[in-house]
């Protein structure tokens, strides 16, 4: 079954919420500091209605999902964006990206902020988010989580052949 992007519902809410600590499980963390810090890494059905979530599903199953929060006039912040460990690295991350980022442009923003997870910077970078500063992480005494941010242009697309043709019918204007 091919890859469906959806609007969230309330009751998503606990698969990702899963997805969310799936993807923190994934980097190591002992597992005492997991247990403290789980009961902050929640998606609540009010969380999806304060913020755009989108569900990236396969086969019926949530595997991934984005959230942003509007900062009217000119900005939007990616909350969230994670990807479950099984489902990384098939292009799904950069497709909600690219889907935040015309989701921004769509309401007139031209700017996306977001705060990374430790190890996630260099996805960004390669995506030209810029590094504009640093948060200490708890989870990762000595590591920090990157603030980046990207000013979108809109979207160009590059021709490298273009074929006029000149009508024969005289134009209206001119009979
Ligand atoms: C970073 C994250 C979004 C990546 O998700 P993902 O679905 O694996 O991302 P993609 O598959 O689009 O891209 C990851 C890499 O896989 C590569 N890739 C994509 N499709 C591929 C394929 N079919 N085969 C092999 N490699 C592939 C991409 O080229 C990319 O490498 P690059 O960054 O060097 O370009 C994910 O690890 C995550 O959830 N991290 C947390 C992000 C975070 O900080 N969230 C909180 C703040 S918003």
């Amino acid at each position: 079954m091919p890859l469906k992007l959806r609007a969230a519902h309330a009751d998503d809410a606990p698969a990702l919420t899963q997805i969310m600590q799936d993807y923190k499980a994934s980097l190591g963390y002992p597992e005492d500091l997991m247990r403290q810090w789980r009961g902050q890494w929640q998606i609540t059905p009010e969380m999806v209605t304060d913020h755009e979530l989108i569900v990236a599903e396969d086969a019926g199953q949530a595997i991934a999902f984005s959230g942003l929060k509007q900062n009217p006039p000119q900005s939007v912040t990616l909350e969230y964006l994670y990807v479950s460990p099984g489902a990384q690295k098939q292009g799904i991350g950069t497709l909600l990206l690219q889907r935040s980022e015309d989701r921004a442009r769509q309401i007139g923003c031209d700017k996306v902020t977001l705060r990374s997870e430790v190890n996630a910077g260099g996805f960004y970078e390669r995506r030209q988010y810029k590094t504009v500063g640093q948060e200490p992480s708890k989870m990762a005494p000595g590591r920090f989580m990157p603030l980046m941010e990207k000013t979108l242009v809109g979207n160009v697309v590059p021709i490298s052949e273009i074929t006029l043709s000149v009508s024969s019918n005289a134009w209206d204007f001119e009979t």
